[in-house]
Formats: C-alpha cells, structure tokens, sequence
C-alpha cells in the first residue's frame, strides 16, 4: 500500500526554517501542516504566522496552514487570507490540550460542543470555498466526547479528520488509546488519518498492521527527535545512511545559522536550539548526558563545542 507521511505542526518547533532544512536533509514528508494561526479577539495575521507560510519562504514544500479558533468570523477571515496566499485548504485545530486554550473553549476544549462546531462548518462552508480539514483528540474528559461530533462532521464535505489519540487531559502523559480509536474508524464516513507517538520503525509498522485501513500518518515529535524516521518508514529500513552523523550536523548547523540571523542576541539562539536538542538528545544513546553538554553551554562558542563533542561521540 502506499502511504502517506504528514508532518504533524509543532508551535515554535516546526515553522519553515526547520521544515525547509528537514526537507533539504532528510525528505520523506508528503506535507507539512504549519502551526496553528491563533487571533487573539482581532481580526489581525501578526507577522509572524504570515512569514510561516508565505510562499516565498516555502518554495520546496507542500503546506497546509491551520487554524485554532471557536469563532466563524475568525475562520473566515483566515480563510480569505490563506486564500490571497494562494492555499486551497485550512486544517482546524480541534486537540490542543494546555488549560489556557481549553479554558477559552478552544482545541480540544471545543470537542464537547458539537452545536458550535456545526455552526462554525456551516458558515464556513456556506459562506467559502475553502477545503476543510480537521486535526483532533478523541475528547478532553473522555475519549467518548468525538462521537458526538462525528454525525456533525459528516454532514461536511471534509477532507480528511486527523485524530491524535489520546484526550486533552492527558496533555502528552500516558499512551495513546488504540481502542477508542479504532471505535472512530466505524463511526464517521470520512477518512481517518492516524497521529500519536510514531517514533520509531518497528513502532510504524505495528500500527500499519493493527490499523490496515489507514494509508495517512502524521508525525510530530517523533520527527524531530529522529529526522531520518519519515525516510527510513518510506524505505521500509531502520538502517541509517553510513554518514547519519555528518548529514545530521549539517541539518543543525543549518538551522543554527537561520536562527542566528532570525533571532536577535546569542542567549535567544540558544535557548532555540536547546529546545530542539530535548527532542534531537532522545536519538542518541545517553539522552540525558547528551542534554546536559547543551544546557551546560552559555554562549555560543561552548555550545559549538559541545555539538561538536556529541556528534564525534
Ligand atoms: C510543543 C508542541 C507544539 C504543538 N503545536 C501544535 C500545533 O500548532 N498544532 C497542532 O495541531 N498540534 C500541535 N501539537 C501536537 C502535535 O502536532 C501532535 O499532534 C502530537 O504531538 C502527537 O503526535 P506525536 O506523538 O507524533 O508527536 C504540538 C505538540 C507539541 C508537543
């Protein structure tokens, strides 16, 4: 069967300097959805949801922008605007978990209103062309809670639903529920694609065998903390090329320097690059020795050191 691997949008991790250098590098991603737009009560793009996605900055990739909102005006507007960017199709956010979001009914924090989900779709719907897509948790308090939302969904012309597997209130803490997803695979017309904790493989291919109906799999963590998975899942190998270390010291030398001249001030540059490294340490032996060495490093000339130390080890 053929799949295909989409790049699951990690806020302040995956914005277009990374996908553009993951995709120099490493490649195996179909498309990437770039992190969620969020208008805070204005209908106002701040700049720098605009330089994600513009196509200038994304020349290489194929880009699905998304949307985090409880408002159909905000939808709309973000419509138009994707639309002047020349994208077919926004993916709605309905899975973030963090209390701040949930609070304002949003995210996975909106699941439990099928009512306002159905408004928001069907002014959207009657009111845009635009293509819909939706990418959510199964709940917030139970993973019961999506199919309630499923008959509305299925009134829609939706592209896809993407569920991550697990409920708000778990944040990321616990396993994935294999089993509540699978009720979702019986319980809406639309296609399902799968999200949660692929990291490895060997872990893919467990999943494709227990859910062989699914041909779309989205990868967010596990991406970044092994670049090579998406290509080595397409080969159907868990063996790294021979200069595994050398293409992965060019990847992050290159978004060292795109963050160096992005961002103003050394300890802003690492600060960026010690949050890459809690999830790049996870493929090195010694995860937590190997996060330690960058941590340890205060100015640029330690952390190039100690990069360099890691890589040679
Ligand atoms: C730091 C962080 C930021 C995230 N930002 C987004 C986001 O902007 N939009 C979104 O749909 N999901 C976001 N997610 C969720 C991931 O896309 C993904 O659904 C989740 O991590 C589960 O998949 P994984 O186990 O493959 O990482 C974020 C997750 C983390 C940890």
């Amino acid at each position: 069967m053929d799949i295909t691997l989409l790049s699951s949008p990690l806020q302040g991790f995956t914005d277009f300097r990374f996908r553009n250098a993951f995709q120099n590098y490493f490649g195996g991603i179909d498309t990437f959805y770039s992190p969620y737009i969020r208008l805070n009560g204005k209908l106002d793009i701040k700049p720098a949801y605009e330089r994600d996605i513009l196509p200038k900055n994304n020349t290489t990739l194929e880009v699905i922008p998304q949307i985090m909102t409880n408002d159909a005006d905000e939808f709309l507007f973000v419509v138009k605007f994707i639309q002047s960017l020349g994208y077919k199709e926004l993916n709605w956010n309905l899975g973030c978990p963090y209390p701040m979001v949930v609070n304002r009914c949003m995210g996975s924090g909106l699941i439990n209103d099928p009512q306002r989900i159905d408004h928001i779709l069907n002014r959207v719907h009657s009111e845009s062309d635009v293509v819909v897509s939706m990418k959510m948790r199964m709940g917030y308090e139970h993973s019961g809670e999506i199919l309630d939302v499923f008959p509305i969904l299925d009134k829609y012309p939706l592209k896809n639903i993407a569920i991550h597997a697990r409920i708000g209130k778990q944040l990321y803490k616990g396993g994935v529920d294999l089993k509540s997803f699978e009720r979702c695979l019986e319980s809406t017309r639309h296609k399902i694609y799968y999200n949660g904790d692929i990291t490895t493989v060997q872990g893919f291919w467990e999943m494709q065998d227990r859910f062989p109906s699914i041909d779309h799999w989205m990868i967010g963590r596990g991406l970044i903390a092994d670049p090579f998975l998406p290509m080595m899942i397409k080969n159907n190998s868990a063996e790294y090329p021979e200069n595994r270390m050398i293409i992965f010291g060019k990847f992050i030398d290159t978004l060292y320097h795109e963050y160096s001249e992005a961002l103003s001030g050394e300890s802003h540059v690492l600060m960026k690059m010690t949050s890459y490294w809690e999830y790049f340490s996870n493929a090195f032996d010694n995860p937590h020795k190997t996060l330690k060495k960058i941590k340890k490093a205060k100015r640029i000339e330690a952390y190039e050191r100690a990069v360099s130390e890691i890589l040679s080890e």
